[in-house]
């Protein structure tokens, strides 16, 4: 028995917002169990959003992804994957994959014809895991960023 059977996927709670934010601290974007839950709430009101988690048995969430839908002028709806992490314990078992090819299936009910990835180039391991599940290089962009908020010496 491969010990991915046991993994179910089902969609996040605001009562996960304890272990996703642990995950997210493994994806290099640490945040509060607070924030995490008061954005799982607003994801979870918007059904251009889905977000789910891999769960082992007793309540052991090891993954999250999340997807979005972007309609846009130039182009049809895309799926846009907003993050994926797997516990760094549980990697390489498939659980990356069930969770990608969940957000695959949103995606495609929710009229989106391609999914986008943008990965950061440090990321390499990441890489090759979308390549090896069908993704393509597209192109590479600079990534522009300006603070909004009132103390501008804040980033
Ligand atoms: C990238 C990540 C999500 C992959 O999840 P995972 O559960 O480890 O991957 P899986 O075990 O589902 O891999 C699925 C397939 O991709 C292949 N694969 C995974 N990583 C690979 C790599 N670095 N090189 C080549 N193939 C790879 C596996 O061999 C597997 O193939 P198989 O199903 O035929 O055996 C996970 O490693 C992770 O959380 N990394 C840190 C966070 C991160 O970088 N997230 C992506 C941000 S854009």
């Amino acid at each position: 028995l491969k010990r991915e059977a046991k993994v179910t996927v089902r969609p996040g709670k605001r009562e996960d917002a304890g272990q996703i934010s642990a995950l997210s601290r493994q994806l290099g974007y640490p945040s509060s169990i607070k924030d995490t839950r008061k954005r799982l709430d607003r994801i979870g009101r918007d059904r251009e959003h889905a977000f789910y988690v891999a769960e082992l048995p007793e309540e052991k969430i090891v993954g999250w992804v999340h997807v979005y839908a972007s309609k846009l002028v130039v182009a049809d709806s895309l799926a846009q994957l907003g993050g994926l992490v797997i516990d760094q314990r549980f990697r390489s078992m498939g659980i990356g994959r069930m969770l990608l090819e969940k957000a695959e299936s949103w995606a495609r009910t929710n009229q989106c014809s391609v999914m986008i990835v943008r990965s950061n180039v440090v990321r390499e391991d990441a890489h090759d895991f979308y390549e090896y599940l069908g993704y393509r290089h597209m192109k590479t962009q600079h990534t522009f960023r300006k603070s909004l908020s009132a103390d501008s010496a804040q980033t």
